[in-house]
């Protein structure tokens, strides 16, 4: 177990997030999970730190420099060396592109690609000064296989694999690994409001027969984040019930 090391965990609130923050909780890590709002602070630090007292929770909106500066900031003054830092933060503003607006695609770019770019920049420093860490992008199955209406969140999350593998070759010689995990239909606020249609077609497509738990995400970042990963790097683990398989 790798007791006492910090993980940072974006959008830690809600969802995958949530899940990831209280599985690396419960492998021993020092969790720093991030939320939005000061409400969604308040619920981290009531399922989150409540249960694992190492546990801290922070307001972090990734999508502006100055709260990414302020949150680094905070992190450093708390004594936080962060050995793990997940990617997970993300929107959807789904559209047809005949209809999708530039701000649609504007959010979505920034929120969930730009973001990853920056916090990473920021925090890689520290783990090249440690010579050791883990990066781990939450991607999608969308991806690599498209979706109708989510042209925006398929470019960002494509966006993300090239980047992972790229910064993978950068700092693979510090002994900083970078993967990223592709979760295909989770059960979280980001699938709640399928229409029913669209469900049942979804289901149709996945094998397993059924929606994926944020817990079984978990699972997989927790092993990329432990010693067991550390010749797995560039990778995209996907996790999708086998609606597709790479
Ligand atoms: N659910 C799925 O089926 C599915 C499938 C494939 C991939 N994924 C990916 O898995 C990850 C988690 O998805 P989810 O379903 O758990 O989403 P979710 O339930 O909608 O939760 C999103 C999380 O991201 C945070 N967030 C949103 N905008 C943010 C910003 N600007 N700055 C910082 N944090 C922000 C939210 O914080 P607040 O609570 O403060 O708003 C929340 O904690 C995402 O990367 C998503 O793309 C999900």
């Amino acid at each position: 177990m790798d007791h006492a090391k910090c993980a940072v965990v974006t959008g830690a609130s809600r969802g995958i997030g949530k899940a990831i923050a209280a599985a690396l909780g419960a492998a021993g890590y020092n969790v720093v999970g991030t939320a939005t709002s000061d409400a969604g602070v308040k619920s981290i630090e009531t399922s989150l730190c409540s249960l694992y007292p190492g546990s801290s929770a922070m307001v972090l909106d990734v999508t502006s420099d100055t709260s990414i500066d302020e949150f680094v900031a905070r992190l450093l003054d708390a004594g936080h060396q962060p050995h793990v830092l997940v990617n997970n933060a993300a929107i959807t503003r789904d559209n047809l592109v005949l209809r999708m607006k530039d701000a649609e695609w504007d959010e979505v770019l920034s929120a969930n690609l730009t973001s990853v770019f920056k916090l990473s920049r920021r925090l890689i420093r520290i783990m090249i000064k440690a010579r050791a860490g883990r990066i781990i992008n939450i991607g999608s199955v969308v991806g690599s296989i498209g979706n109708a209406g989510q042209t925006n969140y398929a470019a960002a999350k494509a966006g993300m694999i090239g980047y992972t593998k790229s910064l993978a070759r950068e700092i693979a010689s510090r002994g900083i690994t970078v993967n990223a995990v592709a979760p295909g239909f989770i059960d979280t606020d980001m699938t709640k409001n399928l229409a029913p249609l669209h469900r049942e077609q979804m289901l149709s497509q996945i094998p397993v027969g059924r929606l994926g738990l944020p817990e079984e995400i978990a699972a997989a970042v927790v092993f990329l984040a432990s010693d067991m990963a550390s010749y797995i790097t560039g990778e995209t683990l996907h996790i999708n019930g086998g609606m597709y398989m790479a």
